[in-house]
């Protein structure tokens, strides 16, 4: 009996908001001991200088293409550094969300965004989680998986999520920008978000995590050794 050959793979996660995308990314990169990469901070990040340093939509381009993003720390749990500064907090409010989305909306932005993500993926071993990573960025991932999750269990997550902050936000207002982010991200004509081919649904409306992540690594395991 021969050996079988182990090799490290592309596993890319898409899904709506709060279908738990990146807890369960974060906790399959962790078993497979692979990087993380959480596009959905990416946009954010950039979203977010591009509001507190009120840039007009004329250039947005020009920042993001200046903009320089590196993900260091931990391989599965890995914060982002834009432009030499660490922006992981401050980043998940409604306001920033919605922004966010807007965006993301844009074709040029995407565009740089997507060329980024490909260079920091070309080595494999990586688990790479968004709205259009199995569509767009990453449409030779071995291993592709649509986490979606039912309206109330979303609502019910990002409530809790979001809530052990100081300033709690009510459900409606969550119910309300989850709706609406859902909306731009499933309508817009660049990259809307939708299952792969070769996608592989998960309904995580009925699973913990921990179950996510087992169907998830026993996936990528059983590709690793095939691929
Ligand atoms: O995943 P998360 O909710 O943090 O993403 C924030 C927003 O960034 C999304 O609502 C979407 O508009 C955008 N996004 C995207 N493509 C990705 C990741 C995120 O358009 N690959």
């Amino acid at each position: 009996m021969g050996v079988k050959k182990v090799s490290k793979i592309k596993v890319a996660i898409d899904g709506p908001v709060s279908s738990g995308k990146s807890s369960a990314g974060s906790k399959t990169a962790a078993a497979l001991n692979y990087q993380f990469i959480d596009t959905g901070i990416m946009y954010r990040a950039l979203a977010y200088k591009i509001k507190i340093q009120n840039i007009p939509s004329t250039k947005w381009k020009q920042t993001a293409e200046a903009a320089s993003f590196k993900w260091v720390g931990d391989l599965s749990k890995p914060s982002l550094i834009l432009d030499g500064t660490n922006v992981s907090r401050n980043l998940f409010s409604p306001e920033i969300s919605s922004f966010t989305s807007k965006v993301a909306s844009v074709p040029e932005i995407r565009k740089i965004l997507v060329s980024i993500q490909r260079k920091m993926a070309e080595d494999g071993g990586i688990v790479m989680v968004g709205r259009d990573i199995g569509t767009v960025v990453l449409p030779d991932a071995e291993l592709k998986i649509f986490l979606t999750a039912s309206l109330d269990a979303r609502i019910k997550r990002r409530y809790e999520e979001l809530n052990q902050s100081k300033t709690p936000i009510p459900i409606e207002k969550l119910k309300i920008e989850i709706l609406e982010r859902d909306k731009r991200d499933t309508t817009r004509s660049d990259s809307p978000l939708q299952i792969a081919e070769n996608g592989i649904e998960i309904d995580s409306t009925h699973l913990t995590l921990d179950e996510v992540v087992e169907m998830i690594v026993k996936l990528a395991k059983d590709k690793e050794s095939r691929d």
